[in-house]
């Protein structure tokens, strides 16, 4: 079974990533660690995508789509593949689809998990890390996991302990600049999204488009997910 999996930073979709890996024993590919991997591994790609990093600019599509080609013909992906964080982009999306035709890749299902612009903000925003375990889930902007009050302060919902926020996750021109990508209808990945949509449309396409609704919990996400690819 071959994925591939959108939803804005924000709307849980490693977690969604995780949990489809478990269920289908199919590999998850984060697009960033081929990149780390190639990287680090100095392959010929990878040197050439270095030069373009190296220089702050991103590697060109015609360095990035092999690269992604090639892990997912990795002897390790054959019983199937959940491919995360590529494509960013309509171009990308064209590219990536012509090249799985031509290697006689299937695509079997494209999963998009909504959710919207502000809330996903608040989501990232909203995380609180438990000092004492990081497997305790806090987040001001979910109910579901909201931390508890104790004299007046914000702890874990689980232990009690002291909570605290990951710099990362309050960096809003960050956030706001992943966003921008993300929620282009016109050029990014949304527009990527719709490409997939609309192929799906065609009569033989051989693929399933999922949309799923990211405003539950962890746990309801999964279900529908589970539900609508019927294994
Ligand atoms: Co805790």
């Amino acid at each position: 079974m071959n994925i591939l999996l959108f939803g804005p930073n924000g709307s849980g979709k490693g977690t969604q990533g995780a949990i489809l890996q478990k269920k289908f024993n199919i590999q998850h590919i984060e697009s960033g660690v081929i990149f780390r991997d190639n990287i680090s591994q100095g392959t010929e790609l990878g040197s050439k995508a270095k030069q373009y990093i190296d220089r702050g600019e991103l590697a060109p599509d015609d360095i990035t789509i092999p690269m992604i080609l090639e892990r997912l013909q990795q002897p390790d992906c054959s019983p199937g593949w959940l491919l995360d964080g590529f494509p960013r982009n309509v171009n990308q999306a064209v590219q990536l689809d012509a090249a799985l035709n031509e290697a006689g890749m299937k695509l079997d299902y494209v999963i998009e998990i909504v959710l919207d612009r502000q809330m996903a903000k608040n989501r990232i925003m909203g995380r609180r890390l438990c000092v004492s375990d990081n497997n305790h889930p806090n987040n001001i902007f979910i109910d579901a996991i909201k931390p508890a009050q104790k004299g007046g302060n914000s702890v874990c919902r689980v232990c009690g302990g002291e909570l605290k926020t990951r710099s990362g996750d309050q960096d809003e021109i960050a956030i706001d600049k992943r966003h921008a990508i993300y929620y282009d209808k016109k050029n990014g990945t949304l527009a990527a999204v719709n490409y997939f949509k609309e192929k799906a449309k065609n009569a033989g396409s051989g693929f399933i488009v999922i949309e799923l609704d990211g405003r539950p919990g962890v746990k309801e996400v999964s279900e529908e997910v589970l539900k609508s690819i019927g294994k």
